[in-house]
């Protein structure tokens, strides 16, 4: 069974390759709650490529959580136009309704999780990176770079296992910066630890510690 300590190791190398790699995206460098929020919603369901026109479109019409509260529904829509999933903005304007009621946005992972359109995985992606909440955010490409980090053969679709990578995750998840962490297994996960049979290995920060790699089953990983 793996331990805490085999888990932590992988961040410092990480966190290292993640000061040379980091992809440059607006929220990254602006990560107030409001720009945070927008951003993981539209990246549900929706590559970065495809989000970052819309995202700057979006901000400039609505600069702040109250603008976006007093929006023209009809405007909002068709400035949402091509991103699909219009539950997704019908939902965002309505927490924005409900965080300018309540004075400001919840600082937390459960207060954000009550907000319409947020789930988990939002949750706690926005905790981490506009609170600095310790909370990981795992997605498909975090369950894959732990499923080859620790060799695991657990499936990633069941449920029951995804709580078993989330405690992984969270034994991993540094104190400081925890959203530089989750941010950084998003960008290994989108350019080195690739999905299929050929994942750059030569290129990970991680390699010298990855299971997968040093069994050979770097490809046939994660299982689905
Ligand atoms: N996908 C979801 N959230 C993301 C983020 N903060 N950065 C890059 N890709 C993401």
């Amino acid at each position: 069974m793996l331990k805490d300590y085999d888990l932590k190791q992988l961040v410092s190398p990480l966190l290292q390759w993640f000061l040379n790699h980091a992809r440059v995206l607006p929220w990254r460098e602006e990560p107030t709650p409001y720009r945070v929020w927008v951003s993981e919603i539209m990246l549900q369901q929706t590559r970065v490529a495809a989000v970052l026109g819309y995202y700057a479109r979006f901000l400039a019409v609505f600069p702040t959580v109250e603008a976006l509260a007093e929006a023209d529904e009809e405007r909002l829509m068709k400035l949402w136009g091509g991103l699909g999933y219009y539950s997704r903005a019908r939902n965002l304007q309505k927490a924005a309704q409900e965080i300018t009621a309540l004075g400001g946005f919840p600082d937390t992972y459960d207060g954000l999780l009550a907000l319409p359109g947020i789930g988990d995985y939002t949750a706690s992606a926005i905790a981490a990176a506009a609170f600095g909440r310790r909370e990981p955010a795992v997605d498909g490409n975090v369950l894959r770079i732990l499923s080859r980090f620790t060799g695991s053969d657990l499936d990633i679709l069941d449920a029951k296992n995804r709580k078993i990578f989330r405690t992984w995750a969270a034994a991993a998840l540094p104190a400081e910066r925890p959203g530089a962490f989750n941010q950084a297994l998003m960008d290994l996960g989108s350019a080195v630890c690739l999905p299929g049979p050929s994942p750059r290995c030569g290129d990970c920060p991680l390699a010298h510690l990855c299971a997968a790699l040093q069994e050979g089953k770097q490809a046939v990983l994660p299982v689905r």
